[in-house]
């Protein structure tokens, strides 16, 4: 009450300059539970209990953007979306420096979604995130990237944790083994993986080690080489205790059950029959079981309400006319599925539009991206907006 005759106050007196009371952005977040009386220990699925935690990181900016939109019904609509629960990219060592707030905001009743990204000589088979640890630089990645974010994890028993490791990095040793990149980033991807596995495996954390999709790893000569890969390393890793299986469709567009599936029709298709993620789920956790490693997944489905956009499957950037998927839950109905998942923050771009910029890939000025488009990682206004447009189920 205080508060509102406070506002209402403050308005009626400033009215003649400014347009409208700007309301504090905390008002506009959920209403927060507390966290944890005393230390968590995950085992099963982690998000049986708990909802993902909505970050402060992607909550500001998708705020900010609210603010800039004119059109009322979509600003409530992108309001909305702050309160959606979405990983949040440790993407640099710098960057850690902004978990810690994130840490100590996490209720009980919610998990932390974190991504580990920052292996040297990163995304080797392509330009739009390469990362700033140098291929072979994996004393950087332990000392100064994953031993960190392991000290200040564990100052935090009671927060609940799950973690993707290290996207698109073991299933490009798997398929892109041609390239000089991904040769070079080889050792350093399984090392550096492992190390991750090793050190992060603390019992308040759950983590997935990503598997690509079904439109990567799905293919028939892919399947087995890629279930082999991810155990090896997890072998390498002593096999912690806290994997709980792997991720799919991160930063990507695949429907979960479409079928038949988007692509099945290209002249391709009766070399995969994973063609949606869910068969590629329930295809490659059996494979991962008989090579010994937990197998239970989650799905990014952030961005993928629309389908038949992309002129090939694995077109990755910015795909136009893309709309925000089905929201975190961990109702899948799939026992090998434990939850969807928001992974790749929708409004942040893949990869820059720019041709004449250092990490320009051709993906992203193929007719299917979405232009103009700024650097990986950072906001596109426009973007955002057309997530919300074709949102499914919309907000
Ligand atoms: C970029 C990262 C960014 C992440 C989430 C990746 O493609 O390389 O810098 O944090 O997407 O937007």
């Amino acid at each position: 009450m205080k508060g509102l005759y406070f506002a209402t106050l403050v308005a009626s007196a400033i009215t003649s300059t400014l347009a409208a009371p700007v309301e504090p952005v905390e008002e506009k977040r959920a209403p927060k539970a507390s966290s944890c009386a005393s230390a968590v220990t995950l085992s099963g699925n982690p998000f049986a209990s708990r909802t993902l935690y909505p970050n402060l990181a992607y909550s500001s900016e998708v705020l900010a953007a609210a603010a800039s939109i004119t059109d009322s019904a979509l600003a409530a609509k992108a309001t909305a979306v702050s309160n959606v629960g979405t990983f949040l990219w440790i993407d640099t060592i710098s960057k850690i420096s902004k978990v810690e707030q994130e840490l100590q905001n996490i209720p009980c009743n919610q998990i932390g979604g974190f991504v580990i990204y920052d292996l040297p000589g990163r995304d080797c088979a392509a330009k739009a995130s390469n990362g700033e640890l140098a291929a072979g630089d994996i004393t950087t990645y332990k000392s100064q990237y994953i031993d960190p974010i392991v000290t200040l994890f564990k100052k935090y028993p009671n927060v609940a944790l799950a973690l993707i490791i290290e996207p698109d990095s073991l299933p490009n040793l798997v398929t892109n083994a041609n390239l000089t990149t991904c040769q070079n980033s080889a050792d350093g991807y399984k090392a550096g993986v492992a190390y991750a596995l090793q050190q992060l495996n603390l019992p308040n954390v759950a983590m997935y080690v990503d598997a690509g999709h079904g439109g990567w790893l799905g293919w028939d000569a892919n399947l087995k080489p890629g279930a082999q890969m991810l155990a090896s390393v997890y072998k390498t890793a002593g096999s912690p205790k806290q994997v709980r299986g792997f991720s799919t469709n991160v930063a990507g567009w695949n429907s979960w059950d479409k079928s038949p599936g988007e692509f099945s029709t290209a002249t391709d298709a009766k070399y995969n029959k994973c063609q949606n993620e869910k068969t590629y789920v329930d295809t490659f956790a059996p494979l991962l079981k008989s090579d010994g490693m937990p197998n239970n997944a989650i799905v990014d489905t952030g961005r993928n309400a629309v389908t038949g956009l992309r002129l090939e499957w694995g077109d990755w950037c910015n795909v136009n006319g893309a709309g925000f998927g089905v929201r975190p839950t961990s109702n899948t109905g799939d026992s090998l599925a434990d939850a969807f998942v928001w992974v790749k923050p929708g409004g942040e771009s893949d990869g820059t539009s720019d041709s004449s910029a250092n990490r320009y890939d051709s993906y992203c000025g193929k007719s299917d991206a979405f232009k103009p488009a700024p650097e990986a990682g950072t906001w596109n206004e426009a973007y955002f907006e057309m997530l919300i447009k074709n949102a499914v189920p919309s907000f």
